[in-house]
């Protein structure tokens, strides 16, 4: 049976049948509702259809099994595809999400975002990577980090500190593991940094943060902080037009028809826009 699953403004993720479409509500046993695997994981307005989840983030997982974790044996090091420089331990190619977790999905955990590189993420990625003069030298942040691998091009890219954050505590052991198979130096930190004061940094580089609206909400305000805390930053975000990044703000940078996988996004490839942050408005 395949679960429908959303996340809660807090970033709670839990079964919610009434995000299914018609005919596809509750199963008899009053729990889990069977939909189809047609949405996507994270959704977007170009592409949902009526009647999915306005919050775009429906995706069927396989309830069951036991540690709820993509386990490493079904982890590939692979050379990202548009991005072959980095190579980062991804859910093999031939699986989708959910039969990835072998069966082992728990409901109080998050989607392992970490085992896979994301439409945004890549594009970023391309970009620091032929744009190394945004980050050398300075103090770079990756907001949402997942598998790390703007972090990592970020490093590579000869950044002189990175810090990959992510809420989810599996993305530290991810992270650390894709920064040695690549060889660069990523710190790492586990929590929520949209509820702390701005960073001291010199850049934010965010990859495909932008698909919810309670996480967008915070994460912008947490951007205007940084900002006032150093009217110098330099922030950055690629979004493959997943609807909820408000173009007017950004300066648009660059755009990369990036390769996706169709297990997780319906299509085979999507663009991802690279926009830098406007000034704060006085
Ligand atoms: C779609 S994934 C993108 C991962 C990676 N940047 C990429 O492009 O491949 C979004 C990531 O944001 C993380 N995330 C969600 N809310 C967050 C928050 N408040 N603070 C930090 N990370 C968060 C998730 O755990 C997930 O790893």
């Amino acid at each position: 049976m395949e679960t429908w699953w959303r996340q809660t403004a807090l970033g709670d993720w839990h079964a919610d049948a009434g995000a299914c479409p018609p005919g596809h509500g509750l199963g008899a046993d009053g729990k889990a509702g069977r939909c189809p695997q047609s949405y996507g994981l994270l959704g977007s307005r170009r592409s949902s259809p009526k009647g999915a989840d306005p919050e775009g983030l429906p995706g069927a997982l396989r309830p069951g099994g036991d540690n709820g974790r993509v386990p490493e044996p079904l982890l590939t090091l692979t050379a990202v595809p548009f991005v072959p420089e980095i190579r980062l331990w991804l859910a093999d190619e031939t699986t989708g999400l959910w039969d990835a977790t072998g069966g082992g999905y728990r409901t109080d955990q998050p989607p392992p975002f970490w085992a896979f590189a994301w439409a945004g993420g890549v594009g970023l990625a391309r970009f620091v990577l032929d744009h190394p003069t945004a980050v050398r030298g300075l103090r770079v942040l990756d907001l949402g980090a997942g598998s790390g691998i703007v972090a990592i091009a970020a490093a590579r890219a000869g950044a002189a500190a990175v810090v990959a954050a992510d809420t989810d505590p599996d993305a530290e052991p991810a992270i650390h593991r894709n920064a040695v198979a690549n060889d660069v130096p990523v710190a790492v930190r586990v929590g929520d940094p949209l509820l702390d004061d701005a960073v001291d940094t010199d850049v934010i580089l965010i990859g495909d943060m932008f698909y919810s609206p309670p996480i967008v909400n915070r994460l912008m305000r947490y951007l205007r902080r940084a900002q006032a805390a150093n009217p110098s930053i330099r922030i950055l975000a690629s979004d493959p037009n997943r609807g909820y990044l408000t173009p007017d703000r950004f300066e648009e940078l660059a755009a990369y028809q990036v390769p996706v996988r169709p297990a997780l996004e319906e299509t085979s490839s999507m663009t991802a826009t690279v926009w830098q942050l406007r000034p704060r408005p006085h």
